[in-house]
């Protein structure tokens, strides 16, 4: 089944939950995995839809559905790696305090002592008629932007709302630093919004500095080891699960070229370039570019030194071309979103830069979480916190 990504990036109000159901099915019989169907779980499969609106899957279909996704996911230039996904099974959480703990241990088992592993925990599916489980941090592991009296943010601009929320649910805020790890907030299906703080040892990060400049550690910046996507819809064969993290190692422009560079994220490079003395009054004299480079070389020194696994965009691009071409032979074409597999620095010299991609959303696939309102607070901090520590 294919949508065109102009429709919309909302999870897909198909009305033809059995037709998802039975091409994602038979796309199990094709596959050559255990995922492999009879004609009695087509069957089975389209009795529960007519009857409940939806069907449980069984694990293998949701390992061999997670990783078509993923080989599907515009946006990712990872997926070279897609048939090596590891999914974790977490569809028999009840509570949230469960969620919690699993979201615990998805982080140690991805983070792995620094040698990230490619994973997916799935949470229960969603049941029809409810908004099901959902985590609201965009990554398991996001530092706070604290808005300010004077309108700026100190921290991630990006994580403002977020922050402002788990503030509100009681968090009563980190150590002030500008990268203070948020709390989870966990919401199940049929109650509130609960936040529970990440334990310290789950939560590998990296202070950067440079091959060269001893000065570069005195900035302090440092980012996570790894990110956690947690603010998808993972939707298979018609069935969605709202809370489904799933982690891959990084690149490293997304920390330096983006993270930590943005003018509306951390916005490093001034600094960096005023301790390398270039001339910042015109962008022609490139303080900007040059800063740039040298922050992306302490990212990859540093994740190096501390031996968490990291690619750089050279790298990833070339792969990216050989999964095309192991793809082609395969019989599909590659869809991607040409923007996102395109380095954000020396664009012009990876491969991906002059080629051309399809945009179109084929499923199974990832959806973000549409921008839902905020549930209500609840007020009482005995009530509203997790009690996980
Ligand atoms: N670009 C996002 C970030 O910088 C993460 C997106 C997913 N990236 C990945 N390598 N799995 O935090």
């Amino acid at each position: 089944m294919v949508m065109h990504a102009s429709s919309s990036d909302d999870p897909v109000q198909s009305d033809d939950v059995l037709s998802e159901a039975m091409d994602f099915l038979r796309e199990c019989g094709q596959s050559g995995t255990r995922a492999a169907v009879s004609g009695r779980r087509l069957a089975e499969a389209s009795a529960g839809i007519l009857a409940e609106g939806t069907y449980p899957q069984t694990y293998s279909e949701l390992v061999h559905g997670a990783r078509l996704a993923w080989r599907n996911a515009l946006d990712c230039l990872g997926r070279p790696h897609w048939n090596m996904l590891h999914v974790r099974d977490a569809r028999d959480v009840r509570t949230p305090d469960e969620c919690y703990d699993a979201c615990v241990e998805h982080l140690r088992f991805a983070t792995n002592g620094g040698k990230i592993r490619l994973v997916l925990t799935a949470f229960p599916q969603r049941a029809p008629g409810t908004t099901g489980w959902r985590i609201w941090n965009s990554h398991l592991v996001r530092y706070a932007g604290y808005r300010t009296s004077g309108g700026a943010v100190m921290g991630d601009p990006d994580t403002a709302d977020l922050t402002q929320f788990a503030l509100e649910l009681g968090w009563p805020g980190g150590a002030g630093t500008p990268f203070d790890v948020l709390p989870l907030i966990i919401q199940p299906p049929d109650g509130p919004p609960q936040w529970y703080p990440l334990p310290e040892d789950a939560v590998l990060q990296v202070p950067l500095s440079h091959p060269e400049y001893s000065w570069f550690e005195e900035l302090e910046l440092k980012w996570y080891a790894h990110p956690a996507i947690s603010n998808h819809i993972l939707r298979i064969g018609g069935v969605e699960y709202p809370a489904a993290p799933f982690s891959g190692w990084y690149t490293c422009t997304e920390v330096a070229a983006r993270n930590l560079s943005d003018q509306h994220r951390y916005n490093a490079l001034p600094s960096i370039a005023g301790r390398m003395g270039l001339d910042q009054r015109s962008p022609r004299s490139l303080w900007q570019d040059r800063a740039l480079t040298e922050l992306l070389r302490a990212v990859l020194h540093s994740y190096d030194q501390h031996g968490v696994t990291m690619v750089d965009h050279h790298f990833a691009a070339e792969a990216f071309v050989r999964h095309e071409h192991r793809e082609a032979k395969a019989g599909r074409t590659v869809p991607a979103r040409w923007r996102s597999l395109v380095a954000p620095t020396a664009a012009s010299t990876t491969p991906t830069f002059t080629r051309e991609y399809p945009e179109e959303v084929r499923m199974p696939n990832f959806f973000r979480h549409p921008d839902s309102p905020r549930p209500a607070v609840e007020r009482d901090p005995t009530v509203s916190a997790g009690t996980r520590t």
